[in-house]
């Protein structure tokens, strides 16, 4: 059983994942207009990514017998300055829905919610792999700076991305 507690910082959890999925959307349409269309690509399968992470918690919650509590999902607010300000961002964000999910971690162990626990490793790798692969981008956006040739390469590499 899911105590209170639980239920409300995991239904907060799917308002960030979907939040997530609003925000690289967003960064996605502007990569676009921008003619990334690698990146363009990447960043809305990401997006995809987020609204599945939202549905395994909707899921978790479901199958525990436990209330969905859907809340609006804000404006992704941004203020696009090109392709480096945009993974820096992403891996800020990234930072702080990693804080969220050990908070989930933490609370889950105060409350001895093994079942919980069990489920949010899963996030915790996830978080993991997001954070390295975003700040592997980003140390390669730093090392080519304004080369177009690179920048071309890497958004040709970003677009084979298929899930
Ligand atoms: Fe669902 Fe990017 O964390």
């Amino acid at each position: 059983m899911i105590s209170e507690n639980i239920n409300v910082i995991l239904n907060e959890q799917i308002n960030k994942e979907f939040y997530s999925g609003y925000l690289y959307l967003s960064m996605s349409a502007y990569l676009k207009e921008l003619g990334l269309n690698g990146f363009a690509t990447w960043t809305k399968i990401q997006a995809k990514e987020e609204v599945e992470h939202g549905l395994k918690i909707f899921d978790y919650l479901i199958d525990c017998n436990s209330f969905v509590t859907l809340k609006q999902i804000k404006t992704p607010e941004f203020e696009f300055n090109g392709i480096l300000s945009i993974f820096n961002y992403i891996y800020e964000h990234e930072k702080s829905i990693t804080n969220s999910i050990m908070e989930i971690a933490k609370k889950a162990e105060e409350e001895c919610d093994r079942m919980t626990l069990n489920f949010i490793d899963w996030f915790i790798a996830e978080q993991v792999e997001e954070e390295e692969t975003v700040k592997n981008i980003i140390k390669r956006l730093e090392l080519f700076g304004e080369d177009k040739v690179a920048l071309y390469l890497m958004d040709k590499e970003l677009s084979e991305r298929t899930e």
